[in-house]
């Protein structure tokens, strides 16, 4: 269901559920992607006359009060951006809450603090999240979800209060959905995706499915290292998981018996280590070719020829999905692997589609602007679930007659 389901929305209270979960260096907003992108369903409300109270959750703070992890700074973005006051309630279902929804007038907007506060949000007894969603649900008379990122959580402020109110889709929740939906099951060929990031178990299922669907996968970042192991190569100090090497070994094989391309390096950057926190390289970086990794020394970014390899797939491709880092983007010495492909999809013509935190960010903070993309996902984790084909409880509840 979408927003036009709910009917005329003038002067009734809505509750939205907003994936606001922004990275922060103190107070600042480093990155305010997914801010802006709830504009769209926000505007739509206000400008309707909807009263609108949102929630959101910042970090995991496991059902205690964090400082650090207050809302505060999201709700002056938010107001920024909105060009309107947004009124913030310091609690989340306590008087604060309660007081400065039922204040709102036509077109006015308040933001509760981080839901994840609140021990019954993230809870596996059903009951206990039930509860809490009814104390959500005296915000307002319609839910709106429209926290993309987070459809994937079966949590109190994406599930149960579906349950309990008239509910819709919002305008994001909506677009991400078109445009997944369209690469997984009518994707323009040649379709290529690319994959990176730390840790190869985390997608061990996705790939399994992206296997069906796209033509050629591209593994990049920490993940890569377990698949040339796959292959016999030595990976030095680099990440590895030794216990999903098997399994690399059978992607790997089935790939070439559907005849497809799984894509690996064929050079690294490496070196000692590097402090992520520091945002230091332990000694000098240089360029190896994958067969020549030496054993006191980490993969840590794609070397030149693999970036021009990769990059030149990317061209030739129809239709280009992303998610994950070819190396370590916040590192300069590290970034050389990620710009590389962030400058082959904003400079093709594919349909491309960037899906994750990290890669959004690098992409932004390499100085490209969203409309040089075709979509940039605000899911890490939900738009990977989405592409494994697995069933988001934040949708299939939205689907459901209450
Ligand atoms: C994300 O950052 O991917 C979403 O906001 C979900 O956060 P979570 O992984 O802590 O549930």
């Amino acid at each position: 269901r979408t927003l036009s389901d709910l009917g005329d929305l003038r002067g009734k209270r809505v509750v939205i559920r907003c994936d606001f979960n922004v990275p922060l260096k103190g107070e600042e907003i480093t990155d305010d992607g997914r801010i802006r992108a709830a504009l769209p369903t926000l505007e739509a409300l206000l400008g309707q006359g909807a009263r609108v109270t949102a929630m959101a959750h910042l970090g995991r703070p496991k059902g205690k009060r964090d400082p650090k992890l207050s809302l505060a700074p999201v709700a002056k973005r938010l107001a920024d951006l909105l060009g309107q006051h947004v009124e913030f309630a310091t609690d989340t279902v306590g008087l604060s809450a309660l007081k400065a929804s039922a204040n709102l007038n036509d077109g006015e907007i308040a933001l509760v603090e981080n839901v994840r506060f609140e021990p019954a949000e993230t809870s596996k007894d059903d009951a206990e999240r039930m509860e809490l969603a009814k104390k959500y649900a005296e915000l307002g008379n319609y839910f709106v979800s429209d926290g993309f990122g987070v459809v994937h959580r079966k949590q109190a402020s994406v599930y149960d209060i579906a349950k309990l109110l008239p509910s819709a889709a919002g305008e994001l929740v909506g677009k991400e959905v078109s445009v997944l939906s369209k690469i997984t099951h009518d994707p323009e060929r040649p379709y290529v995706v690319v994959l990176g990031g730390a840790k190869v178990a985390d997608k061990l299922a996705v790939i399994d499915n992206l296997l069906k669907v796209a033509d050629t996968l591209i593994i990049v970042g920490g993940m890569a290292y377990t698949f040339l192991r796959a292959q016999g190569k030595q990976v030095g100090g680099s990440i590895l998981d030794a216990s999903k090497v098997d399994a690399c070994r059978g992607y790997l094989a089935d790939a070439k018996a559907a005849g497809k391309s799984i894509l690996l390096p064929v050079d690294v950057r490496v070196a000692k280590g590097m402090d992520l926190d520091a945002r230091t390289v332990d000694g000098p970086v240089s360029v190896v070719s994958v067969d020549d990794i030496p054993a006191d020394q980490e993969g840590l970014d794609i070397g030149p020829a693999t970036e021009k390899l990769f990059a030149e797939q990317i061209a030739g491709a129809r239709t280009v999905f992303w998610n994950g880092p070819a190396g370590v983007s916040e590192i300069d010495e590290l970034a050389n692997g990620t710009r590389a492909i962030a400058r082959a999809l904003a400079t093709g013509d594919a349909f491309s589609v960037i899906g994750g935190g990290d890669s959004a960010a690098a992409v932004r903070k390499f100085g490209y602007t969203d409309d040089q993309f075709s979509w940039i996902s605000t899911g890490g984790g939900a738009s990977l679930e989405y592409l494994e084909g697995k069933e988001l409880p934040g949708l299939a509840v939205l689907d459901k007659e209450n």
